[in-house]
């Protein structure tokens, strides 16, 4: 008796991982999130735009179409009326104010100021239509998409998709990677010298492998993305072109046989 339970228990042992596992697939970058910063219509083609941001896309399509990531983040700049970036909400006409912390007013933080831009409910703080046709695919298929609206706060501002400009509030975005096994994250977006940068760094402090994708990230100029690469470099972050990084992270290197599970 006691040997045929043995021997029941054996065979459970013996097929149980067969029944939990379930092979990777053969595209899966394991332990690493993609990142999309602000790949919102103001900063395409409304309020923020610029000539050089479209081109990132096909940058950021072929990231989704051809590979796949336990976990993936969309941030968005999400900003109430009357934002303390926004040049209409200071009757004063400048480039920038200077601002207290509100947990500390003895520090100041100098904010730039902008047009009106990623109000929700307009056109303009929508997800590109090519980016969030993909996301919504994916979310509904086995990706889970993180969505971060950040700078919601009237009265600070938020580059970075992990922390508001002072540290008075994280957004869920730490978390949520630490609880998907996350230890890499690989940047993309809009614009290179503000929330991607932001968030660059944040991740960079946060502990996190940061790999920016050069191709797939832009600002208004040659120079000021390539100042701006040369300090997130200086920072420990990884920059490195769509191509590069694919021949560096192979992806049928990670294909299980089944026999192996
Ligand atoms: C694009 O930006 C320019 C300023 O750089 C602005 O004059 C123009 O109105 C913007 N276009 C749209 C569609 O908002
Ligand atoms: C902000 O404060 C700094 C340091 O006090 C000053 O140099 C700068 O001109 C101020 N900027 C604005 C926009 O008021
Ligand atoms: C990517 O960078 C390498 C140099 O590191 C260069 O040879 C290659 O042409 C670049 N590819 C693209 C698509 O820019």
């Amino acid at each position: 008796m006691i040997l045929v339970e043995i021997a029941i228990l054996a065979l459970l042992f013996s097929v149980a991982p067969l029944v939990r596992a379930v092979p990777f697939s053969p595209k899966l970058h394991k332990n690493t999130a993609l990142v999309l910063i602000d790949i919102q219509n103001d900063f395409i083609t409304g309020s923020l735009n610029n000539s050089r941001a479209p081109t990132i896309l096909p940058k950021v399509y072929r990231l989704l179409d051809d590979h796949e990531w336990p976990f993936i983040v969309a941030s968005q700049d999400w900003h109430p009326e009357g934002h303390v970036s926004f040049a209409s909400a200071h009757p004063e006409k400048v480039d920038a104010v200077n601002i207290t912390f509100l947990d500390t007013p003895t520090k100041i933080e100098t904010q730039s100021l902008y047009p009106d831009h990623c109000v929700p409910g307009t056109s303009g703080a929508e997800i590109e239509e090519g980016v969030q046709t993909r996301l919504h695919y994916m979310e509904g298929y086995r990706t889970p998409v993180n969505y971060i609206k950040k700078a919601q706060d009237h009265s600070v501002d938020s580059y970075s998709a992990f922390a508001d400009n002072q540290y008075h509030r994280f957004t869920t975005l730490n978390s949520e990677l630490s609880l998907h096994g996350v230890s890499t994250i690989v940047v993309t977006g809009l614009i290179t010298n503000a929330c991607v940068r932001g968030t660059c760094i944040d991740g960079i402090k946060l502990g996190y492998e940061v790999v920016l994708i050069e191709d797939a990230t832009e600002t208004i100029s040659d120079s000021i993305k390539a100042s701006t690469i040369e300090e997130l470099e200086r920072w420990g972050v990884q920059v490195m072109n769509l191509s590069n990084w694919e021949a560096a992270n192979p992806t049928h290197l990670k294909t299980r046989a089944l026999k192996e599970l």
